[in-house]
């Protein structure tokens, strides 16, 4: 009797919880929307919750491989950005950023689109940009069985890889044979499942339209990475293709792609809690990185990072400020080094803040008292004793690792060295040599046009002094090679007199010199270039401390375990949903516009309007300030003619959503319950830079520009209402 009475009284208290969770669920409407999630798995994953949040959409109407659906309007643009096309001509949106280098490279001193923005009034004045492509997804499939069936738990870790490379190879022939299509075979879940992707890659893209940087760019650095923002970030670009509307290179003759679908634009605003999802490709994420990831991440990789990231900066600046050549060359390369660098600032604070490490830590108890109790839990126990001795290894060659990669593969200097430390092996032996020159040395000798016509070599060999000289310093002496310390040694702790001195001669230094080289090929002359010394031996010291028979034991131990890992916790959480990291497939994430609130008594808006711009004018005149906005763009703000674009006599500017999104996803559409586009992803915000290795329910948004301001800006300000006629607006 006592037992019943109590049994039911706790049912009926957790049902009352129960109702009083479900109204709280709903009064927020909104906890926040961790996941990046896969189109093919919509249909059984998501597609009930993303109702219940506001979508009005089948889910095939989003992805379906017999009809033109959301996805064929997605693009991958050149694998490192978003876009969405918006007419039935191949338009496309994108990010400022995300079109920045093509901007950069369209632009000269005398034409310089990246200060003044570019419009093409007509089609036959978009620029072709030269090697971009444009991507579509065709269709995603779960191939985990058929890759399974060739795995099994007693392989080796090379007989296993092997294996793996072997079945995605036939499967990806399988899926393209008698087809224009590419397609490919990624692992998932840390290399629990693998999927196809049969995509239609094209290859003739032009640049259509671009704000100036004080729009697109606006805030500069300080503002980047952070709320509240005033940023027009986007441009747009255009697919075409060959007569048949399939991928070709580039041709006059080429037409505008017609897709299959394209998305409307809604001009009808958003509000606090309206349902927003994105559609994208996030590149990278680590949220299942382990509390011993977190720590090695905090303490070692990336304060390195941001040490040389910073010093490539100023040097990089100092030059930029001398010359507008030099400003606009380097303007590209610019960004990106101090996009990532503002980054990884952002991310070692936040993991700190946000007690990340901590976090990880309790999931992984949980993990090991799971993993102790079956019997047939067994081949998890080790994984957390795994990861722990695997990162005591990578610490050791942490420096050797980043310096190889921030201070010397990614100096353009010395990657222009690799490229002949590519050919090295083919100099002497004749056959090789005659190969090389038929095949490879006409490539080499453009290549070589475009890089001294572009390469500031004062700024080059400011970079090349500085980054030997840190190089040298910090990555410790037992790690660097014997060749590489006897040059160290011989520049007593500053490279500045002999690479003077070598610049004078080196065949790297100079285009005649280099052009010269090409024409006569000679590895007895690479030898005895300095420059070419300290790329191999950096290289050499680099591929020792990823290869060596103890750090090739940490990373294989460290795959498995991580392997392990995801796939014990999806065992011990069965009903959980979990999504794979990202890893520059095609995700889609849903949620809601919301605001946050970043600190005790502090709520940031989930808008930002034209004030806000005019109020960050304020702080300067300087033309060249990060908060610098032209005075004709001043005065169209102050016209006040935002017509049907604005909103109770202001301009929304950015707005700011719950979504789960990455890099890669820049530029992805962010669009409504009905399907239609309502702004354009560009940023995460400050607080929560820790979020790709763990997403920050509270606090963690997506800053997107408001559909309205973008139009707004084509048609008011630049006064190309040619593209605005191609689109289709929801009024
Ligand atoms: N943080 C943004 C991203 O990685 C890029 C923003 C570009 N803007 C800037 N001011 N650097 O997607």
């Amino acid at each position: 009797m006592t037992s019943y009475f109590c049994g039911n009284q706790n049912t009926d208290m957790k049902r009352i919880l129960g109702t009083i969770m479900m109204t709280l669920l709903f009064a927020f409407n909104s906890t926040a929307d961790e996941g990046m999630w896969l189109l093919h798995f919509l249909k059984d994953q998501n597609i009930e919750d993303m109702k219940k949040k506001g979508l009005k959409l089948t889910a095939e109407q989003i992805y379906s491989i017999n009809n033109a659906c959301m996805k064929d309007a997605i693009i991958s643009m050149g694998g490192f950005c978003t876009g969405e096309i918006i007419s039935d001509k191949g338009l496309f949106l994108t990010n400022h950023h995300c079109g920045y280098d093509a901007i950069a490279d369209a632009s000269t001193p005398e034409n310089d689109y990246l200060t003044n923005g570019f419009w093409a009034k007509k089609m036959d004045q978009e620029i072709p940009v030269e090697g971009l492509t444009a991507t579509i997804v065709v269709r995603i499939e779960d191939v985990t069985a058929e890759i399974n069936a060739k795995l099994n738990d007693n392989m080796s870790y090379e007989d296993r890889q092997a294996a793996i490379r072997k079945e995605m190879k036939a499967i990806k022939e399988k899926a393209t044979k008698d087809t224009h299509y590419d397609a490919f075979v990624r692992n998932f879940f840390e290399g629990n499942e693998f999927y196809l992707f049969v995509v239609e890659r094209f290859k003739d893209v032009r640049m259509v339209g671009a704000p100036p940087s004080s729009v697109g760019k606006y805030g500069g650095d300080t503002d980047n990475w952070m709320w509240p923002r005033h940023t027009g970030d986007f441009s747009m670009f255009r697919i075409y293709a060959g007569d048949d509307n399939k991928p070709a290179d580039f041709s006059q003759e080429n037409k505008p792609y017609k897709p299959k679908h394209h998305l409307p634009i809604s001009i009808k605003g958003v509000k606090q809690n309206d349902y927003a999802m994105i559609l994208g490709f996030p590149g990278s994420t680590d949220r299942y990185l382990s509390s011993y990831g977190v720590n090695h991440a905090i303490t070692l990789d990336q304060p390195t990072r941001v040490e040389i990231r910073g010093k490539k900066l100023e040097i990089m600046k100092k030059h930029m400020n001398q010359s507008d050549a030099v400003r606009i060359n380097y303007a590209s390369k610019y960004a990106q080094v101090a996009n990532y660098w503002k980054y990884f600032i952002g991310q070692t604070a936040q993991l700190k803040k946000n007690k990340v490490h901590g976090k990880k830590s309790k999931i992984e108890e949980e993990f090991a008292a799971w993993a102790g109790k079956e019997d047939d839990r067994k081949k998890y126990r080790n994984v957390l004793s795994d990861f722990e001795e695997a990162y005591k290894v990578e610490a050791k060659y942490s420096a050797n690792k980043v310096y190889f990669f921030e201070a010397i593969y990614q100096v353009d200097f010395f990657n222009h060295v690799f490229g002949a430390y590519r050919m090295r092996g083919m100099l002497d032996d004749e056959e090789k040599l005659a190969a090389l020159k038929e095949k490879n040395i006409p490539a080499f000798k453009a290549m070589a046009e475009e890089w001294y016509g572009t390469k500031d070599l004062p700024t080059e060999k400011e970079l090349v002094i500085n980054m030997l000289n840190m190089y040298a310093k910090n990555v410790p002496a037992d790690q660097q090679t014997d060749a590489f310390k006897k040059l160290a040694a011989k520049a007593k702790g500053d490279f500045t007199g002999m690479v003077e001195k070598a610049w004078s001669k080196s065949i790297f230094t100079s285009k005649e010199r280099y052009l010269a080289f090409l024409d006569k090929p000679s590895g007895k002359t690479l030898d005895k270039d300095m420059f070419f010394q300290v790329v191999s031996e950096t290289f050499g010291a680099f591929q020792n401390a990823r290869s060596n028979p103890e750090s090739t034991e940490a990373n294989h131990k460290l795959e498995e375990a991580n392997r392990l890992f995801v796939q014990g916790l999806r065992k011990m959480n069965p009903d959980k949903k979990y999504y794979p990291n990202a890893n520059s497939t095609l995700r889609l994430t849903y949620g809601s516009v919301l605001d946050y609130s970043p600190a005790d008594a502090v709520t940031y808006d989930y808008v930002t309007t034209h004030e806000g711009i005019l109020q960050k004018r304020e702080m300067t005149d300087d033309k060249t300030h990060e908060f610098y906005v032209p005075q004709d763009l001043v005065d169209k703000i102050n016209e006040g003619d935002f017509g049907e674009y604005g909103q109770d006599g202001k301009l929304i500017v950015n707005f700011l959503t719950n979504n789960d999104i990455t890099g890669g996803n820049s530029g992805s559409p962010v669009i409504n319950g009905e399907g239609h586009l309502i702004g354009c992803a560009f940023d995460g915000n400050w607080e929560a830079m820790s979020g790709d290795i763990f997403f920050e329910k509270n606090i963690q948004r997506t800053i997107c520009v408001d559909a309205r301001y973008i139009l707004w800006i084509i048609d008011k300000y630049a006064g190309a209402g040619n593209l605005i006629e191609e689109m289709t607006i929801i009024k």
